[in-house]
């Protein structure tokens, strides 16, 4: 569905409520609810989109832009993103409006060019740049891999309204313009969960961006982001949460186990582990990959310094689904964090744990202790050992 809310007298957005989607960014981000997707139209004496949608949704999006032009058209195209769920809809944009001005970074020039059309005339603009549409101005920075290289945002100075693309978004699908229309801890988790999965990678990149805003002295009381609500009514602890993710401290307590089994006995490590974690006085997340949400895992891993991961040897190889996970943790790019490899084997012997050993280390994971291995199932020697191991853990 499509759903136009009024930000101001003149200012629109126009979003995609996406409820049947599980997936967002092709498959890598499993979403619980679906997702959305915005875009903003200015109204002045020149009217400005901001933003677009993925190709797919350009039909409903066009109809909902047509409704609130009234005839009239556009004249500025801003391209704060070049990644397709903001510009899938560009060419079909700039079909019904041959004559409009593209405005985006000089990365997002370049994007561009190779995303769309080479010969199409884009109008590079760079931190602290201004164009007016009339009573209007419209101020851009450049904040670099937040979430790509060609990232900018877009400041409406007369409104204080601030259009940060990926930065601040959610995929919430709740049919509602402002986060204050629901609870904060649901906008604030979702807004977590998108920024673990899709601009963590560049966290410290972010940092740098939020350390050089303050030269351009934005004033904003409003952040309309191209993904879910409205930032209005939580606005400090949306900064704040982005302050604190900036500052990657993790919780020294706190522990994850993420696992995959073939016949049940990684599966009863896993829990032995989790009893005596928990006897210790951690807390702990366990995690069986096959009936998880990996976007889930890699939101907790955000704040967690701990990991027990383990696989069970699979024709003297790692799990399909483990060797995929720590794929996902070397493109999460955490730093500062620890794990231990463990699981069972049973006629083929060790291989693979050290095999996982060595593949979490190219994961920028400092391996804390020895993996955990037993043949077959736990015995009783096999779980004295764990307990001493996690009994060791918190001297660490
Ligand atoms: Fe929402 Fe980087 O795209």
């Amino acid at each position: 569905m499509v759903r136009v809310g009024k930000l101001k007298d003149n200012v629109y957005q126009i979003r995609v409520i996406d409820k049947g989607t599980r997936h967002f960014h092709g498959s890598i981000f499993p979403v619980a609810e679906g997702a959305s997707y915005n875009c903003y139209l200015v109204l002045d004496e020149q009217i400005t989109l901001i933003d677009t949608v993925e190709e797919k949704y350009f039909p409903e999006v066009f109809e909902a832009v047509k409704d609130i032009l009234a005839g009239k058209k556009i004249d500025n195209l801003i391209v704060n993103h070049v990644e397709p769920d903001h510009s899938g809809s560009f060419e079909c944009f700039t079909r019904e409006f041959p004559k409009a001005k593209v405005y985006t970074s000089k990365a997002g020039v370049r994007g561009m060019q190779r995303n769309y059309f080479d010969e199409h005339e884009y109008n590079e603009v760079g931190f602290g740049d201004e164009i007016k549409t009339g009573k209007y101005t419209l101020a851009f920075a450049e904040t670099p891999l937040v979430h790509w290289p060609d990232n900018m945002w877009t400041f409406l100075k007369e409104e204080k309204l601030l259009f940060s693309n990926d930065a601040f978004g959610q995929l919430l699908v709740d049919d509602v313009l402002y986060d204050e229309e629901i609870d904060k801890e649901r906008v604030l988790k979702f807004s977590r969960e998108y920024y673990a999965n899709i601009v963590w990678p560049c966290n410290k990149n972010v940092e740098d961006v939020l350390n050089k805003l303050p030269e351009i002295n934005w004033d904003f009381d409003m952040i309309a982001p191209s993904h879910g609500v409205v930032i209005k009514g939580y606005l400090p602890d949306m900064v704040q949460q982005y302050q604190n993710f900036v500052k990657a401290e993790t919780k020294k307590d706190k522990v994850l186990i993420v696992y995959e089994t073939v016949w049940g006995n990684t599966h009863k490590m896993a829990d032995i582990i989790e009893k005596e974690l928990l006897a210790e006085g951690f807390d702990v997340k366990k995690y069986h990959i096959f009936e998880s949400r990996v976007s889930e895992i890699i939101d907790e891993m955000i704040d967690t310094e701990f990991l027990f991961i383990g696989t069970s040897n699979h024709n003297n190889c790692v799990l399909p689904p483990v060797a995929d996970f720590v794929e996902r943790l070397m493109s999460s790019r955490f730093y500062d964090r620890k794990a231990i490899v463990f699981g069972s084997y049973g006629w083929a012997g060790i291989m693979p744990f050290k095999d996982l050993e060595e593949r979490m280390e190219k994961a920028n994971f400092e391996i804390a202790a020895d993996s955990i291995t037993l043949n077959y199932k736990p015995n009783d020697e096999d779980k004295k050992n764990i307990r001493k191991i996690v009994a060791n853990l918190r001297l660490k």
